[in-house]
């Protein structure tokens, strides 16, 4: 058997550059300057996607590992200071509280991680959202792991065959459950339809048990009961040898659908699969991006990244979420482009409410 490694994603939104498009490659420099070589990790790779930065990280340490949550933390407020002084757009953003707990959940930054046995080859795939939410992973996670359509060893693997487990979080009420599919999928669906409050938090293999995809679940706005921005969020996902292909995997992000997002956290729109090179959101701050990266895992060492969607077969994806978004922008501050009501009461949209409150004339009366 490999070694039993932790692969934790962390990320946050600690100033953008410039407005919400980008992170300063000075941001970078410091995050890279503190994680490499540092004795907690095993490897570390410091990325972003628009105005997120992504620390990913390998080490021993298990899930929900105190010292690597507090490294992370520190690698925040230390780049938080780098972007004050260049007066970055809402730098220190995602930091919730300026005091580190123990544990990095619910203080404003996002998390997904994973431990197991490292197999023989041990190809992952990490997909960074930017102007996006933790549920615009429901479909793709569906489409991967339940859609024998997009995943044909689901068909053909004797492997894939059983299906996985999805454990759903209910962000809202705080509790989980999980489904069995492919026996569960209609009854999945009633929930992670509803991606705004149902996320799938982990897939398990249901002959071994072992761990394939864990995502980042955070609400911002719901911990912090004011609009910050959107949790923009993180997925890792084992591939191949009893999980889907590197090429399953993928497959689902040819076709762009909606998310919620983008402008002010408050439209919806396609989620564009984009190379490095693209992931900094330009047209009304958006429209929202993914970007994919892949890694070899040796003995914990990240070999890598493959930049995924720096490929011309997701050309046409990009031109369908194009046209999706022009579309989509014409209806201008008129729902669904704008988001549902419900979705909009982080935003200043109660205040405008609590303005107007004496205007309105009861008709019951
Ligand atoms: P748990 O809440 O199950 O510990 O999730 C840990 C994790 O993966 C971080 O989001
Ligand atoms: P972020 O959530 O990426 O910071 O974006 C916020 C926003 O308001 C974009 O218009
Ligand atoms: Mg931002
Ligand atoms: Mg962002």
């Amino acid at each position: 058997m490999g070694k039993n490694i932790t692969l934790s994603v962390i990320k946050a939104d600690i100033g953008g550059f410039v407005g919400h498009s980008s992170v300063h490659p000075g941001l970078l420099e410091k995050a890279r300057g503190m994680l490499s070589g540092h004795p907690l990790l095993i490897d570390a790779h410091v990325t972003h996607v628009g105005d997120d930065l992504n620390l990913i990280m390998t080490h021993e340490g298990g899930r929900n590992n105190g010292e690597v949550h507090q490294l992370a933390w520190d690698v925040f407020q230390a780049c938080t200071e780098v972007a004050k002084k260049m007066k970055l757009y809402g730098a220190g953003q995602d930091l919730l509280s300026d005091a580190f707990s123990g544990n990095i959940k619910g203080m404003g930054p996002g998390v997904a991680e994973m431990q197991f046995e490292e197999r023989a080859s041990e190809p992952v795939v990490i997909f960074m959202a930017d102007k996006t939410e933790p549920g615009a992973w429901n479909l793709p996670l569906y489409k991967i792991f339940a859609d024998p359509f997009n995943t044909a060893g689901l068909v053909i693997d004797p492997k894939m065959h059983n299906g996985f487990n999805f454990e759903v979080r209910d962000l809202i009420k705080n509790r989980k459950v999980v489904f069995s599919c492919p026996e569960d999928l209609y009854d999945m669906l009633v929930f992670i339809g509803a991606p705004g409050r149902y996320c799938i938090k982990r897939v398990f293999h249901r002959d071994t048990g072992d761990i394939c995809a864990a995502s980042s679940t955070q609400r911002l706005n719901l911990m912090a009961g004011r609009y910050i921005g959107k949790d923009d969020p993180v997925l890792i996902v084992r591939c191949q040898s009893g999980f889907p292909a590197v090429g399953e995997v993928l497959e689902p992000f040819a076709h762009p659908h909606l998310v919620s997002g983008w402008m002010r956290g408050s439209h919806s729109g396609p989620l564009m699969p984009v190379g490095l090179e693209q992931c900094n959101p330009t047209r009304f701050d958006g429209p929202p991006r993914v970007v994919a990266l892949g890694f070899q895992l040796a003995d914990g060492k990240l070999h890598g990244p493959q930049d995924f969607f720096a490929d011309p077969s997701y050309d046409r994806a990009r031109e369908t979420a194009n046209a999706v978004a022009e579309y989509m922008r014409s209806m201008g501050p008129f729902e669904p482009h704008r988001l549902h009501l419900d979705e909009m009461e982080y935003t200043t949209l109660p205040e405008v409410s609590k303005k107007l409150k004496e205007r309105f004339i009861d008709l019951r009366k």
